[in-house]
Formats: structure tokens, sequence, C-alpha cells
């Protein structure tokens, strides 16, 4: 990241504090919370925090990786740019979640850019300080592997659906998921907090926006999906019809 705040040697009681938080961020992340506390201690002990603006580009695509990334607040898209100027969303990361680890591994450039899309903190954790980690801990090389596959698979799943679903199809995927992930239960159903533009509906799809526009008024019509100010409800209706073979009429 490019505005980066390190003060992991302070030991004001802001630095204290912010020792802790980042502890708590280490210890309650779905990669690393299952790890033994010594293990935990020892990854939140050599990471240092950095901050990005929201719009800010994180990582860029094709430079070199040196460190991976947990995400402590806000979130981020990975993002493809094309020549002609088009971009596909490969995903949205929220906190918890990690980056920046696929150059470390394999290293060559950075595979994606990682954009923040709201002012964002990050751990970094640098390529020695993980090696060393690995060495004391080697059972972390699992968690990152077990999220490896995780990628893998929803990757595999995004291929599938590119080459066997429709645009309403792959929208519909994409709301629900949205919507699981945003976890907001109402009796009607899920609620989207933050109702993405329609432009980054369209580039998580890989579709147009006007396609997108389409498709997205129509399942407003039939009711499947309600906008409410800035948020969006995705219907039960429509999550249904994603367990039964049948398309919503
Ligand atoms: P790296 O290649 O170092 O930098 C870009 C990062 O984007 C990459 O590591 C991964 O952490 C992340 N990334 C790339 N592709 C995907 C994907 N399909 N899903 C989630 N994260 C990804």
């Amino acid at each position: 990241m490019t505005l980066g705040v390190a003060s992991t040697n302070n030991v004001s009681p802001l630095a204290l504090d912010e020792r802790a938080r980042i502890h708590h961020a280490v210890a309650r992340s779905a990669i690393f919370r299952d790890l033994p506390p010594p293990a935990i201690d020892d990854i939140a002990s050599r990471v240092t925090m950095r901050r990005a603006l929201g719009g800010q580009a994180v990582l860029s695509q094709d430079e070199a990786g040196d460190a991976l990334y947990l995400l402590m607040a806000g979130r981020v898209k990975i993002v493809m740019f094309g020549d002609s100027g088009g971009e596909v969303t490969l995903a949205v990361l929220r906190p918890g979640d990690i980056f920046g680890e696929m150059s470390l591994f394999d290293g060559h450039a950075r595979s994606a850019n990682v954009v923040a899309l709201e002012p964002a903190t990050a751990l970094a954790l640098a390529r020695q300080p993980l090696l060393e980690h690995l060495r004391a801990y080697p059972q972390t090389a699992f968690h990152l592997l077990s999220e490896l596959s995780r990628r893998l698979r929803r990757a595999d799943e995004t291929i599938a659906e590119m080459a066997l679903c429709d645009v309403e199809d792959r929208l519909i995927r994409r709301l629900v998921q949205l919507a699981k992930e945003d976890g907001g239960e109402l009796p009607e159903g899920l609620i989207i907090r933050r109702r993405p533009k329609q432009q980054d509906l369209a580039n998580m799809v890989g579709s147009c926006r006007e396609t997108i526009s389409r498709t997205f008024n129509q399942l407003v019509r039939k009711g499947l999906i309600v906008p409410r100010g800035r948020s969006l409800v995705v219907t039960r209706r429509l999550i249904s019809t994603l367990e039964s073979p049948a398309k919503a009429a």
C-alpha cells in the first residue's frame, strides 16, 4: 500500500492499543483463528499496519510481491484491467480475508490489481518474517493452502458459470452471493446494505452495463429484488430459484 503507517516498535499507549487491535484482527480472522495461541501471537508480532484511502490502488498488477496482507477494515476489490478500458472484478474481499499471497509464493509479479473500495486497513506480513513464522509453526501453511484451494474452487465455479449460464443466471448468483456475504436477514429475504452500481455488477459477472441494467430491471419488475434506498433486498423467492432447477417466472 502506498499510504503506509507502521508502528510496531512504538511503546506509547496508543501503540499498545494498536498492538491489541492487531492481535484481535489476527485471532478472529477465518484463516488464522484455529491456530494455537502461540502461532497467533507470533503472526501478530510480525505484521505492520498499512492504510489506504477509498479508490486507492493497494497493489498493482505486474509489480513484485514482497508481502501478504490480512485485511483488517474496509473492503478491497481484486480487479484486472483490459487494454480497451474494460475491467473484470475477480473478487471483493472483506475484513479477515488475505491477499497478496500468490506472488509471494510463486515469485512472479502480482497477478491482479487490488483497489480499496473505501478507506481500508491491512496487516502486512513480509516474505522473510512469513518464512520465519512458517519454520516455527508449519501448521500455518495448511491454513494458507486451504485458503488457496477455496479460491481455486470459487474460480472454477466462476469459469463454469461463464461457460454454462446466461447473464440473468450469473447476475442472480452474484446478487445472492453478495446478500449472503452481507448477512443481513429480513423476513422477506436478505439485504445488501450497499447496493453495488450496475457497472460494478457488470464487471463482476463479465457483462456490460446496458445488459445488466435491463436484466436488473426485469428482476425488479418480477418482484425478485427490491431496491430500498441505498440497499437492495434479495427475496427468498429469488434465492430459492438457485435451489430448484426451474427459473423464476
Ligand atoms: P498477488 O498475485 O500477490 O497479488 C494480487 C492478489 O489478488 C493475489 O496475490 C491474490 O491474493 C488476489 N487474487 C488474485 N486472484 C484472485 C481471485 N480469483 N480471488 C480472490 N483473490 C484473488
